[in-house]
């Protein structure tokens, strides 16, 4: 087995270090089209399949990093120090263990989120991925994007996705190190776009997306048929987006976000996000399509459901759904 620290010491080897006072990043969220769920190496967050997602733009994460004088790491989220015990400070301050020179050497870390937290965009990618190139700039490598992809995943496995704006793909790679498995951006512009997220429930899920793809990995019968249909829906969507048809688009990302909560549901024991708001969407934008709207939705591991629509239905969509949160991801 490959460990996080290993892979790290690979890519700085022969690099020298010169740690700088301060570096700052920002990066993107990112929903996925095609899903991550499932992993064939824990420690190294090295995926079953490979998954493609849509970046959000201005709604991400900065990062501050520093050399702190204290004896211990100290951490802020939007504005405020957390305690050292905080989940939040935990995962942040194992994964700069990853890059610590020293057991001495303590970080400043300031991270602020433009992703609202209650709209169920997932931080931790975009947070992830800040804090990789954070680091990185903290230290001056210069590393290149594949690198950092990686560095990235090492944090969050969906945060190799969130390197780079636009459409990006991630390769799952087969190699034990995981040398092969980083994201790309894609060729591909979609101005006309739109992510719209609604939110039905901001409360606690019942179990977060690391525990829960790990289960359906080793307890769902149907796992097996997941990677055939990922590789079917990764040609389809590609297909979708080098066309720009919107509609066969849709169709991708909406049955593959279903398929990935049939599984959920027959893992076991079973894991059910949806409320009964989030059937009730379903059943609106499913009424709205019978009625000519081009009205398509994806889920991720939680009760909200995120839209997916052009900006030419943006008012009808919003007439359907008041609330909602719209993102136009290329600007
Ligand atoms: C349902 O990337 O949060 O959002 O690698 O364990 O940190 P870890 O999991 P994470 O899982 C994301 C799962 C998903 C689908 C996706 O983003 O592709």
């Amino acid at each position: 087995m490959i460990s996080a620290r290993q892979v790290v010491q690979q890519i700085l080897a022969g690099r020298e270090s010169q740690p700088g006072k301060r570096a700052a990043a920002y990066a993107p969220a990112n929903i996925a089209l095609v899903k991550y769920w499932g992993k064939r190496d824990e420690a190294l967050n090295l995926p079953v399949t490979g998954s493609l997602s849509i970046s959000l733009g201005p709604l991400g994460s900065h990062v501050e990093l520093g050399r702190s004088e204290g004896a211990a790491d100290a951490v802020w989220l939007n504005g405020k120090p957390l305690a050292a015990d905080s989940s939040f400070a935990k995962r942040a301050g194992a994964y700069l263990d990853l890059f610590r020179p020293s057991v001495d050497f303590h970080f400043e870390l300031q991270a602020r989120n433009t992703v609202p937290t209650a709209a169920g965009f997932a931080s931790s990618a975009s947070g992830f991925a800040a804090l990789a190139k954070a680091v990185d700039g903290l230290f001056g490598w210069g590393l290149a994007a594949r690198e950092l992809s990686i560095l990235a995943r090492l944090g969050s496995g969906s945060a190799a996705r969130s390197l780079e704006e636009g459409f990006v793909e991630w390769h799952a790679g087969k190699a034990p190190d995981g040398m092969d498995s980083f994201a790309e951006r894609m060729e591909a512009e979609w101005p006309e776009l739109r992510v719209g997220a609604v939110v039905l429930c901001s409360a606690e899920k019942p179990i977060g997306s690391r525990e829960g793809m790990k289960r359906s990995v080793e307890t769902c019968e149907f796992y097996r048929e997941w990677p055939g249909r990922v590789a079917q829906d990764l040609v389809a969507l590609k297909a979708a987006i080098a066309a720009k048809d919107f509609a066969a688009l849709g169709a991708v990302a909406e049955g593959n976000a279903l398929a990935m909560h049939a599984l959920m549901a027959a893992t076991r024991p079973p894991i059910v996000y949806a409320l009964p708001e989030t059937v009730a969407a379903m059943r609106k934008i499913w009424a709205a399509r019978e009625s000519g709207l081009a009205l398509w939705f994806t889920m991720d591991a939680g009760p909200n459901v995120k839209l997916l629509f052009e900006a030419r239905d943006e008012a009808r969509v919003r007439e359907i759904f008041p609330g909602v949160e719209v993102v136009a991801p290329f600007g």
